[in-house]
């Protein structure tokens, strides 16, 4: 179903949270086509006010894009009066393309914006294995002193930032040295909508995805135990999706 058809069928207030993954205009696919990137912004521009509506009045929404594309997005929500939390540079271990006249592209950009500051955020739920190992193993005995205070280290982790690196799918599933074809064009490491998932909901909550893709969002929500809605435009992708929802393999 079109993202435009399928909001208009979800109640106002309903969503806990939303990830969406769009069209980012890479003319990588017809799905990823548009005239010119006015167009482009017109129809996300749409998609993002038939969105709003649907979250509750604490959801929260993340949205993946390049970060040129992002800088808009932002621009566009903030003047919608949403709150910012976080620019999320997504590191992807894995280059875009062979540029000569610029820096290779190697990371995309996911938005972390909230309806309101009573959001939710579960940080302990995703802190990551602290980088110095030979600091922290001293600092688990006798501490480290940081103004004043005995800092330990915490046995979960540390805090989770806001650069995240984390192999892309394609170079993650590699065959002998070569990367290959996906079911999808563009999927999402589900070790990323994992995280989402875990920080900005609880168990039970309702999570929304509007360009599904092969249901990403969906295999991480039924996982840890949230409810998910969603739809994408191509019956193909849906096709994989309920399969990968179903049996967990893509
Ligand atoms: C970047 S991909 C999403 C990939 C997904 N996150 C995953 O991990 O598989 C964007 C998806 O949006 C879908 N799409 C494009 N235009 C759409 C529209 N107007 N309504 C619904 N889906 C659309 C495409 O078919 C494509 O699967």
């Amino acid at each position: 179903m079109d993202c435009f058809d399928f909001l208009k069928k979800i109640d106002d207030k309903a969503v806990d949270l939303a990830v969406i993954d769009p069209p980012y205009n890479l003319r990588k696919a017809k799905w990823d086509t548009f005239k010119s990137h006015d167009d482009f912004l017109d129809f996300t521009y749409k998609w993002i006010d038939a969105l709003i509506p649907k979250l509750k009045r604490n959801g929260t929404l993340y949205i993946f894009n390049t970060p040129y594309n992002s800088a808009f997005i932002l621009s566009y929500l903030v003047n919608k009066g949403l709150v910012f939390q976080n620019w999320i540079t997504w590191d992807k271990r894995d280059g875009m393309g062979g540029a000569k006249k610029k820096y290779s592209n190697g990371q995309e950009t996911i938005l972390f914006f909230t309806k309101n500051k009573n959001h939710v955020f579960n940080y302990n739920d995703i802190r990551l294995p602290y980088d110095s190992t030979e600091r922290i193993a001293h600092a688990k005995i006798k501490g480290i002193l940081k103004n004043g205070k005995r800092w330990f280290p915490n046995p979960n982790g540390k805090l989770c930032g806001e650069v995240w690196h984390i192999t892309s799918e394609r170079h993650k599933n590699k065959v002998n040295g070569k990367t290959p074809k996906m079911p999808h064009l563009t999927p999402k490491p589900l070790d990323i909508v994992e995280r989402i998932v875990r920080a900005s909901s609880n168990k039970g909550d309702i999570i929304l995805d509007c360009f599904m893709g092969i249901g990403t969002t969906a295999v991480a929500a039924k996982k840890l135990g949230r409810n998910f809605i969603g739809c994408d435009s191509s019956k193909k992708y849906i096709s994989l999706a309920n399969k990968r929802i179903k049996t967990g393999k893509i």
